[in-house]
C-alpha cells in the first residue's frame, strides 16, 4: 500500500512527465519531497538493521542449534505486537510446553477424534507419542521442520509460557542445498518405527488414511508449484489464549518467510476452525477433500488452501533504482 501511494506521488515529480505544472500541483510536489527524505530514510535505517538481524543470526543461540536457518526466519513482520505476542523459534527445551498445548487443544478438531478414539482410555500412550512427534519437529537435526511458539500469560506481568504454535515443513532450504534427489525427513514414520505401530490411543486404519490421504492432496492440488512452497502442518492456540491474535502472528512470520525468500506460496489443509482464520488472513481455497477408509461411512472434510504472496513494482524518480518485490 504504501509503495502504491508513494508511486502515485513520484510519477507527478517526474520532470516533463506532466505539462501541467501549474500551482494547484505545488502542494503535491512538497509531498513528493517529503515522500523522497521518508524513502531514503527507510532505505539507511533498513540497511542497518539488516546488518543488525544478520549479526544477531550469526552469533545467536538459534543459529548455533540449528546452523542452516535462513536469515530470514529471524524477521518478525509485526513489531507493533507486545513482546508477549512475538513469535520465536520453538526449541527442545519448549517440548513439555508444545505437547501439553496439542493435547488440550487438537481434540476442539474433528480429526482428533478421528485419529485418536481411544485418547481417553489409553492416555499414557496418547501422551508419549505425541510427544515423540514434537521431538522431532523441534530436533535441530530435523532441519526440513520448524516451530514457532508465542508465549502468553493470563494475567498481565505473571509469568510466560508457550500457548500457541505452528509447525512448517520448510524441506526447500534442504531441497536448494542438495537438489532435486534431497530425500526429506518425515517425522510421522519416525513414531512409527519407533513403537507408534502399536499405540493404543489411535485407530491405525484412520491415522494412516490421514497421513497418506494428506500425502495425496499435498501432490493433487500442490504438486505442480515445485519446490519453492512453505507447508503449514499444523498450527494450535491453547483454547483460552483463543482470538488474542496468536495464530495470527504466527501465520504473519511465515507471510514474511515467503516475502524474504522468494516463495511462491504457503499451503495448509484446514481443519473448520482454521478455514476461518486462513480465510481472514486472505488464504484461498483450492479444493475440498475428504479423508475415508474404503468401505466406512465415517469421514473427515478438509479445505486444501494456499497463500499466495502479492507481487508490488514500484517506479521512482530518474536517478533512483526502481524496484520490485513480494509482500
Ligand atoms: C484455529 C486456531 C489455531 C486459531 O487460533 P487463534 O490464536 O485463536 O487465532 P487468532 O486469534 O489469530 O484469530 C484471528 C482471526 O481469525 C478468525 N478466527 C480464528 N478462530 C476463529 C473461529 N474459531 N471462528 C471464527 N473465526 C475465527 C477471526 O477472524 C479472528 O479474528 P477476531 O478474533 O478478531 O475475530 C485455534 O482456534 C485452534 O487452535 N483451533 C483448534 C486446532 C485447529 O483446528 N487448528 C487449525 C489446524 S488447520
Amino acid at each position: 500500500m504504501f509503495f502504491v501511494i508513494r508511486e502515485a506521488h513520484l510519477k507527478q515529480s517526474i520532470p516533463g512527465g506532466s505539462e501541467a505544472h501549474d500551482a494547484r500541483n505545488a502542494p503535491s510536489q512538497r509531498i513528493v519531497v517529503s515522500s523522497l527524505s521518508c524513502v531514503q530514510v527507510s532505505l539507511i535505517l533498513r540497511s542497518r538493521c539488516r546488518l543488525l538481524a544478520d549479526y544477531w543470526t550469526r552469533f545467536s543461540p538459534y543459529y548455533l542449534l540449528k546452523p542452516g536457518t535462513p536469515a530470514s526466519f529471524f524477521h518478525f513482520p509485526h513489531s507493533s505486537f507486545p513482546l508477549a505476542m512475538k513469535p520465536r523459534l520453538g526449541l527442545p527445551s519448549d517440548l513439555e510446553a508444545v505437547t501439553d498445548v496439542i493435547i488440550k487443544t487438537m481434540p476442539m478438531d474433528p480429526q482428533w477424534d478421528y485419529r485418536f478414539p481411544y485418547r481417553l482410555q489409553y492416555p499414557e500412550d496418547h501422551y508419549k507419542y505425541t510427544k515423540m512427534l514434537f521431538q522431532y519437529f523441534l530436533d535441530p537435526a530435523f532441519d526440513d521442520w520448524v516451530v514457532m511458539v508465542v508465549e502468553d500469560s493470563l494475567e498481565p506481568g505473571s509469568e510466560l509460557s508457550v500457548v500457541s504454535f505452528g509447525v512448517w515443513d520448510v524441506s526447500y532450504i534442504n531441497k536448494r542445498l542438495y537438489g532435486p534427489g534431497y530425500k526429506t525427513q518425515d517425522p510421522v514414520t519416525e513414531v512409527e518405527e519407533h513403537g507408534g505401530k502399536t499405540r493404543r490411543d489411535a485407530n491405525h486404519k484412520h491415522f494412516c488414511e490421514f497421513w497418506q490421504g494428506q500425502i495425496r492432496a499435498y501432490k493433487r492440488f500442490f504438486g505442480h508449484i515445485g519446490p519453492e512452497k512453505i507447508h503449514l502442518q499444523i498450527l494450535a492456540t491453547l483454547p483460552e489464549f483463543q482470538r488474542r491474535g496468536h495464530a495470527t502472528s504466527l501465520c504473519q512470520w511465515a507471510m514474511e518467510v515467503l516475502r524474504r525468500d522468494c516463495l511462491q506460496i504457503m499451503s495448509v489443509m484446514a481443519s473448520p476452525m482454521g478455514y476461518d482464520l486462513y480465510t481472514w488472513l486472505g488464504f484461498d481455497l483450492v479444493a475440498t477433500f475428504n479423508i475415508q477408509v474404503p468401505g466406512e461411512e465415517e469421514k473427515i472434510t478438509l479445505q486444501a488452501m494456499q497463500y499466495v504472496p502479492k507481487v508490488w513494482t514500484v517506479k521512482i524518480v530518474p536517478g533512483i533504482e526502481a524496484g520490485c518485490g513480494i509482500m
